[in-house]
């Protein structure tokens, strides 16, 4: 097993790509991330190309890691992704390629597609097998769907990552023996659970402020479950198999650099971290006078730089990693107060308990923060 971060990663100087696909079939009624229903994919694919152009420095680093995301990625003709790929081969320099898709958009065909174009790992958003959860959350797939993308998956990839979420309408126990069920049987290598996230604006938002107690006792059953089947939990809501990573997700973790493509995506290269636009419009005419379509973007101060670091290397289980950050002064005394007032920190990571209590836990560390580098 790894002793850090930095072990892990390796070699710093390349680059990872994310690209983020906005369009859906329907949007589910928890989701807060930028997506349309309608619009020309074919307009899009084009601006997308000329924002490639926009990096091109910065590619020449050479991408080690490739993520589409969504949106849904497997809901657009496959073609585009090829466009995309062709766009970008000559910076490519592989170690994992992952694209997101969903159970009513992937089949056997998709898939050897896929893996023709070089993805080296699937992520299919399943969130529950409950028909009755999946309904109330208007997805658009049923627990067949569901299973029958797994398998699909499992054939043509070894490395493959299930989303699920606990909280969702409807949820009862029932539906996490079912989730827990599938885990049993299909064992795969990686798994994403996340607590619901309930956002202003979402139509969940109009029926649920807060989660009940007995979803945390439901979130709980899961992680405990998973902990008894060997997945370690390397980050917060991220759980793997034999060592099986999300090696994309691991540079946002330790705050290496990236590089975000698309409506609302967001980058960090070096101490600049920015988002791109959230409207077609926006972007179009942005990218049209070949323009950055950012809008918003900090250049971090060196303090800010590290806060960020910290905050993103806590919700893994290596915790802080001095190498990939600056030594600040003061920054001992800082980690002495938490690790004195929290016994499920020991300086440098949060255990188990501590990534429940993440929250609580980062927001004082914020106000020390504060306290010593801002005033
Ligand atoms: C970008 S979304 C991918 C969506 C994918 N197209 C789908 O519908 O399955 C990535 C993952 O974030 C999680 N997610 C989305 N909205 C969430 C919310 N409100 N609370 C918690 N997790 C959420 C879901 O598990 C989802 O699969």
């Amino acid at each position: 097993m790894a002793n850090s971060l930095s072990e892990l990663i390796g070699d710093f100087n390349k680059i990872s790509l994310y690209i983020h696909i906005p369009f859906c079939k329907k949007r589910c009624y928890y989701c807060d991330f930028v997506s349309f229903t309608e619009g020309s994919v074919e307009n899009y694919i084009n601006a997308l190309l000329s924002e490639i152009d926009l990096y091109k420095d910065q590619l020449k680093r050479g991408v080690r890691t490739l993520y589409i995301g969504g949106g849904t990625p497997s809901f657009i003709n496959e073609h585009y992704i090829k466009k995309i790929l062709e766009k970008l081969d000559k910076y490519l320099n592989l170690e994992e390629f992952t694209i997101e898709v969903n159970p009513d958009s992937f089949d056997e065909y998709k898939a050897k597609f896929y893996k023709n174009l070089g993805v080296n790992r699937l992520s299919i958003g399943i969130q529950s097998f409950d028909e009755v959860v999946l309904k109330k959350s208007g997805r658009t797939h049923n627990a067949k769907d569901a299973l029958r993308a797994y398998e699909i998956a499992s054939k043509y990839f070894e490395n493959v990552n299930v989303d699920f979420i606990i909280g969702l309408p409807g949820e009862t126990w029932r539906s996490i023996e079912s989730v827990v069920d599938f885990i049993r049987v299909y064992t795969p290598k990686h798994i994403s659970l996340y607590l619901l996230e309930i956002h202003e604006g979402t139509l969940i938002s109009q029926f649920y402020k807060k989660l009940s107690d007995d979803v945390y006792e439901r979130y709980d059953a899961v992680l405990k479950f998973l902990k008894s089947h060997g997945y370690e939990r390397y980050e917060i809501s991220n759980f793997a198999l034999e060592g099986r990573y999300s090696k994309h997700n691991l540079i946002y973790w330790a705050n290496l650099d990236y590089i975000g493509l698309g409506i609302s995506a967001g980058g960090h290269i070096k101490n600049l971290r920015y988002n791109n636009v959230s409207t077609f419009e926006k972007y179009y005419t942005k990218l049209k006078n070949k323009e950055y379509p950012i809008e918003y973007k900090s250049i971090n101060k060196v303090e800010r730089e590290t806060l960020e670091s910290i905050f993103m290397m806590l919700r893994t289980r290596w915790g802080i990693d001095r190498k990939l950050i600056v030594d600040l002064p003061r920054f001992d005394t800082i980690l002495k107060i938490l690790s004195s007032k929290y016994s499920f920190f020991d300086g440098t990571k949060l255990n188990e308990k501590g990534m429940d209590f993440s929250n609580l836990f980062l927001g004082e560390l914020l106000k020390l923060w504060e306290d010593f580098y801002e005033n």
